[in-house]
């Protein structure tokens, strides 16, 4: 059982007397991942990889164990399989830069990816003559499999689809989709973003070849993330940069880059951060990602529930509770959702977020909304009675 209580202690901005329900954007973060950062600042800061004193030794540890524990929390193999990077927008693009493209390579993705895993597609289209093919799910965020039997064929490179939908919500079968992507000689990248933070994750069971995720999302400081690459793809995958840290030897004329992950982190590494992420992903697994999931499956159940029995308001995503992990968005009659994000603030002291949600095409292609809709995320340290302030503020809103 998920003890609130000590939860909600570790995470003080909490005093400050607002609801936080925008985890989705980035979640809060619990003291022992800002004491974790501060020690590095107050006790050993320095460079990592470069030094042979006691601080650069140190840093250089932490550095490196907290790669092991990040690689330990996604069930990759080991740190060599993880590229620590600033977030899932660099994550992408980093594949997305390095797969060697040529002219006809389709690229399968979905209308209801973040706008990170899908612009990024359309310039590979734009700069090799690659075709992307985006499969529609229906309203709920649901796909039917059989689109992507008939999408993804011989000619597919590189299937790039989101494990959680940041709008909607709702889960997608990534090893499902795995796997019809295998059986086709295509990659498939998963933008684990809004996954990761709520499910427990296993790259060896989901089959993926590249995970991208956020580590703002979990627990982490901002800044810091990461991109888990299969062993079959830790050769052929080219560094976004090379640089200092990167290389194995230079001579005049050439270069070796060094093993993984060093070849991928170019130029002195947002230490700090790695090292605050890390100490995040103890602190989950200490949770529990079980307990994490439970906790999460609750307050969403109660907030979708408690949403569409409000006279005016229309909530987006599965009907199915067990599909959807944790968020909500909606709408309130015909007012602009920012109108209602910001009366939740500035009447409730409420956080959500509104818009588009880095979303367009999801906005336009299911639901012709440009205006977008409200968002409420949860997560592991907000309460049930949190959700019931925002039913009964929400309620209000509706009345006008
Ligand atoms: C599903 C999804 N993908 C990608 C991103 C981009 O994440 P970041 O801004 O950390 O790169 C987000 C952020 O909201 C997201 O929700």
């Amino acid at each position: 059982m998920l003890d609130i209580e000590a939860v909600r202690r570790d995470f003080p901005i909490l005093e400050k007397g607002v609801i936080y329900l925008d985890n989705a954007a980035s979640s809060l973060t619990p003291e022992q991942v800002v004491l974790k950062e501060m020690e590095f600042y107050r006790e050993y800061r320095a460079n990592v990889e470069r030094g042979v004193h006691r601080f650069s030794q140190r840093a250089s540890e932490e550095y490196e164990e907290a790669h092991d524990e990040v690689a330990r929390f996604i069930g990759a193999p080991g740190r060599r399989n993880l590229a620590m990077v600033r977030n899932t927008t660099e994550a992408i693009n980093l594949v997305a830069n390095s797969l060697e493209w040529e002219k006809g390579d389709k690229i399968v993705t979905t209308v209801i990816e973040h706008h990170s895993n899908y612009i990024t597609w359309l310039r590979v289209v734009q700069r090799h003559g690659c075709m992307v093919e985006a499969i529609r799910s229906n309203v709920e965020g649901i796909f039917d499999m059989t689109d992507f039997e008939r999408a993804i064929d011989d000619r597919t490179r590189l299937v790039a689809v989101t494990h959680v939908s940041n709008v909607l919500g709702c889960i997608q079968p990534v090893t499902e989709i795995a796997s019809i992507a295998h059986e086709h000689g295509a990659l498939i990248l998963v933008d684990g973003a809004q996954g990761v933070p709520h499910i427990k994750t296993d790259v060896i069971k989901m089959g993926v070849d590249f995970l991208a995720f956020s580590g703002h999302k979990m627990l982490g400081p901002t800044g810091s993330g990461g991109l888990y690459i299969d062993e079959g793809q830790l050769d052929s995958t080219e560094p976004l940069c090379i640089g200092g840290g990167t290389i194995h030897d230079v001579s005049l004329g050439s270069y070796e880059l060094a093993v993984p992950p060093q070849k991928f982190e170019a130029g002195t590494p947002a230490i700090a951060q790695v090292i605050g992420l890390g100490e995040a992903c103890r602190y989950l697994d200490r949770v529990g990602m079980d307990e994490v999931k439970r906790w999460d499956e609750r307050l969403v159940k109660k907030l979708a529930e408690g949403l569409s029995e409000i006279d005016g308001v229309e909530i987006y995503g599965p009907s199915d509770p067990s599909q959807r992990v944790g968020l909500v968005s909606f709408n309130v009659r015909d007012m602009n959702p920012h109108d209602v994000a910001l009366s939740l603030d500035e009447e409730y002291d409420i956080a959500v977020r509104s818009g588009h949600h880095c979303a367009l095409p999801l906005m336009m292609e299911l639901f012709d909304m440009p205006e977008g809709n409200a968002r409420a995320s949860t997560y592991l340290y907000n309460t049930p009675e949190e959700i019931d302030v925002l039913l009964g503020a929400v309620e209000t809103i509706a009345k006008g």
